[in-house]
């Protein structure tokens, strides 16, 4: 046999690609967002390595087969991309030992799809990004990118975000949590504590992304109308000292083996078009091309970078991050380094600034996926 032959004998095991599932849209308010990372990761994925299986979850809640349609979704459309439901349903079932995908229909046999190797869920938010989809795969020990369900959980929660930080020696800022019924039972002490932070403070829903629901409130009588707003995303708000400082972030990948996780170079956010945006708000993010350029690598003092990239793998393993997070930070006039908060499935367009700040650190797109995708295929399922 020649030493070709025999390699490939040796491969001759793994008769087929392993199978990647690749979930997108989701319930959260952030689907659009979810269905155009979607459009960029199965655009780059490697498809003579990997089946790939494009799986969209409607706002219902629904899962169905996507169609080729992703390829054309973008955020600068008029109409926000949407996974639409459909009368087939893809379910994720216990079939033989292994889990397979079956789709099934009204008064039709359900046809099976094949067994998963890995799923991708690119979701963000709420029942996507804070471990409930993860919690779902655990069940059925399925292989999945990204974090587990604590560290989803708490990366999705400002609230607990910050009490794990804080105790982990990261400087948070100052800030108040504010709960339903504190809310409801006595809003003039929940003023209050607001008011000792002093203003302005950024009111945020606990639990939302991509700027949603999130308002800078410059004086204590545009504090409520912040709340309520705030409020039609969580009921669970937390409101923060506005911080004045330069917006660096961190790209961080887990280690391959038992290695410490890698860091890219940080990237800074600047909004050009401050006269329309008084953060970097959803608009800034996401809609207008122009309002904010991304540096990277961020022009910053040597030991800057080195401080932020230790704190951001210090963030990672604080919640007990897998595979993938986005570290931001806030760098002060004074050379402070406060942390705003960790993203366990940051923004994953190829223009995001994940994506873009590991590029900028010699990794391209696909080699990203690829890798995230190898992490999870070698990583044990259950508890490890
Ligand atoms: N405490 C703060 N001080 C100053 N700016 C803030 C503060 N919190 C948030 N911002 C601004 O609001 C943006 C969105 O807030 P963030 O907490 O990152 O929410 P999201 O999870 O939706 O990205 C930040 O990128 C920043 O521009
Ligand atoms: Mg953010």
């Amino acid at each position: 046999m020649t030493a070709r032959a025999e390699a490939s004998a040796e491969q001759a095991p793994q008769a087929r690609k392993p199978r990647v599932a690749v979930l997108f849209g989701g319930r959260s308010s952030e689907h659009a967002v979810s269905c155009v990372t979607a459009a960029g990761v199965l655009g780059a994925m490697d498809q003579s390595k990997y089946d790939v299986v494009p799986i969209g979850i409607a706002k219902t809640g629904q899962w169905v087969l996507a169609d080729g349609e992703v390829a054309q979704w973008s955020l600068s459309s008029a109409v926000l991309p949407e996974v639409e439901p459909s009368a087939q349903s893809v379910t994720l079932a216990e079939i033989g030992g292994s889990h397979q995908l079956v789709v099934t229909a009204p008064n039709q046999v359900p046809l099976e799809l094949g067994s998963v190797d890995v799923v991708f869920p690119l979701l963000h938010g709420p029942f996507g990004e804070d471990g409930t989809i993860q919690g779902l795969l655990e069940l059925s020990d399925t292989r999945y990118v990204g974090a587990g369900v604590l560290a989803s959980a708490v990366g999705m929660d400002k609230h607990f975000m910050k009490v794990v930080f804080a105790d982990a020696g990261l400087d948070v800022g100052p800030y108040v949590a504010v709960t339903d019924r504190q809310w409801t039972n006595d809003p003039q002490a929940v003023r209050d504590s607001v008011a000792a932070l002093g203003f302005p403070v950024f009111v945020k829903p606990a639990r939302a992304g991509s700027s949603m629901g999130i308002s800078k409130v410059d004086a204590p009588e545009q504090l409520d109308g912040a709340i309520a707003e705030a409020r039609r995303h969580d009921l669970k708000l937390v409101i923060e000292a506005g911080i004045v400082g330069r917006e660096i972030e961190c790209a961080v990948l887990e280690g391959r083996g038992s290695d410490a996780p890698r860091t890219s170079m940080p990237g800074e956010i600047v909004v050009t078009d401050s006269s329309h945006h008084a953060f970097y708000d959803f608009t800034a993010k996401y809609v207008q091309d122009d309002a904010v350029a991304l540096s990277c690598p961020a022009d910053l003092p040597a030991e800057a970078t080195t401080q932020v990239r230790a704190l951001a793998a210090q963030a990672f393993d604080a919640v007990g991050a897998e595979g993938l997070s986005r570290v931001d930070f806030f760098y002060t006039p004074e050379g402070e380094l406060i942390i705003n908060e960790i993203n366990t499935m940051p923004g994953f367009t190829p223009k995001s600034m994940y994506p873009q700040m590991w590029a900028a650190s010699g990794l391209s797109y696909p080699e990203l996926i690829d890798e995230l995708i190898q992490l999870a295929l070698n990583r044990k399922t259950g508890l490890r």
